[in-house]
């Protein structure tokens, strides 16, 4: 066996490359198609991939912006939320999430997360809304927190698995809420609804929902890029106006916008990526059933869950360990790569010392955030290379295993002969 055959080729955390060299021709074509129309900002490739996107999601609108940020700023700001309004969401996400409410003129409060899923926890929802909110003499539910009105809730389908929706949808029309979807990282993940009777794509239960295509995302462009699903064409239309400076017609601004469109040459590049999504999103899903099987011995980690009512795309496969440290290390060593989706969570952020939460204020969301590794999934991943990050795994969790085991017998060792 020569040198080379015997080290093990390492495994990235994502490899966003081979998609690419794969459907090389398909997405030069959208270049040539931009560059020979010169159709660069707006029109058909734009429209087109709307409709094709509002069509995977079973939504009746689309409208692409330039990022998941704007998405959910657009959304928040088009469906009922007044400046200095407070809008709920969770902890455990990445900062756009609470930085879209903040830039739509909100304040974002928190709810825990249910240990199983990471996602809004809805006995938290319930607890908050009974016994943090009043409704002042108009019914308006008002936070005892903060002392403002409450008119949302973000609930965000984490790691590609949707929060519990039936719920918080049945526990916000009870208190008059508007819910909006960060579907930022659930690009067809489904949920049966009982209320519906049928399985639902994230981005059709919310009043709206945001994507975000980065390009590590399931479905991801090639630069920044966004959109907004909904069943309400007047939402529809009030974004369509605020991604292109509050105009419906050129240079007539019925209100001030921003610049938030989606580039014509990225949409192409989605639309092109969108019909090969639902064989992506299966191959992440039996990439993770093969994970699952692979560590289901190991008594030193948590694996995901996936309620009967979910079938999750697996944006990330994210497992826990009380060595996360030591694993990660580890993994590195043998070339292997992970990551940390998301080490500090959003109330103990420097950026949100205003709000004054402590760390005990979520106790799911800070315990979590201690203990996640997010081991390397894509769709082209194979099973040869799971196998070795799940031997690599278990060789570190049992030499972990061991030197605690010696640890305590050093320590029962020492109290026998201090006796
Ligand atoms: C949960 C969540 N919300 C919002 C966003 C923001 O999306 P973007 O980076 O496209 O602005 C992301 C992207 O990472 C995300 O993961």
């Amino acid at each position: 066996m020569s040198i080379s055959s015997s080290i093990p080729s390492s495994i990235p955390f994502l490899d966003l490359v081979t998609p690419h060299i794969e459907l090389e021709q398909q997405l030069t074509g959208v270049f040539h198609r931009a560059l020979h129309t010169a159709g660069f900002i707006g029109g058909p490739m734009v429209e087109e991939f709307e409709e094709a996107f509002a069509a995977f999601c079973d939504a009746s609108h689309s409208i692409a912006v330039s990022s998941g940020t704007d998405a959910l700023r657009f959304a928040i700001m088009t469906c009922g939320v007044n400046a200095g309004d407070v809008v709920i969401t969770v902890p455990h996400t990445f900062i756009a999430t609470t930085e879209a409410i903040s830039q739509a003129g909100a304040v974002p409060e928190f709810v825990d997360i249910d240990e199983r899923t990471y996602n809004m926890s809805i006995e938290k929802l319930q607890q908050y809304l009974e016994e943090q909110c009043i409704r002042d003499r108009s019914g308006k539910l008002i936070s005892h927190r903060s002392g403002r009105p409450v008119s949302a809730i973000v609930p965000v389908h984490l790691y590609g698995q949707m929060a519990d929706m039936d719920a918080i949808l049945r526990l916000a029309e009870e208190y008059g809420l508007t819910v909006i979807e960060d579907a930022c990282q659930a690009h067809g993940a489904e949920y049966f609804s009982e209320r519906f009777g049928r399985w639902m794509k994230a981005g059709s239960m919310g009043r709206a929902a945001a994507f975000s295509f980065y390009p590590g995302k399931n479905l991801g462009a090639c630069g920044e890029a966004g959109a907004v699903t909904t069943n309400d064409a007047e939402i529809a239309n009030k974004i369509k106006m605020l991604r292109d400076h509050g105009q419906a017609k050129k240079y007539h601004h019925d209100v001030e916008g921003y610049n938030g469109r989606l580039d014509a040459i990225q949409a192409g590049l989605l639309h092109a990526k969108l019909s090969h999504l639902a064989k992506w999103n299966m191959q992440r899903r039996e990439r993770a059933a093969e994970y699952s099987c692979l560590l289901a011995n190991n008594e030193s980690l948590t694996l995901p869950y996936e309620p009967s009512w979910s079938r999750a795309v697996y944006h990330l496969y994210v497992i826990r360990t009380n060595e996360r440290d030591g694993m990660m290390s580890h993994l590195k060593e043998a070339g292997i790569g992970t990551g940390i989706h998301y080490p500090i969570p959003l109330h103990m952020q420097r950026a949100y010392v205003s709000l004054n939460y402590g760390l005990e204020d979520f106790p799911v969301a800070t315990k979590v955030s201690r203990e996640i590794v997010s081991l390397p999934m894509f769709p082209q991943l194979t099973s040869h290379q799971q196998a070795r990050v799940a031997d690599e795994i278990c060789a570190f969790t049992s030499q972990a295993m061991r030197k605690r085991i010696s640890g305590e017998e050093d320590v029962l060792v020492s109290a026998v002969q201090s006796a």
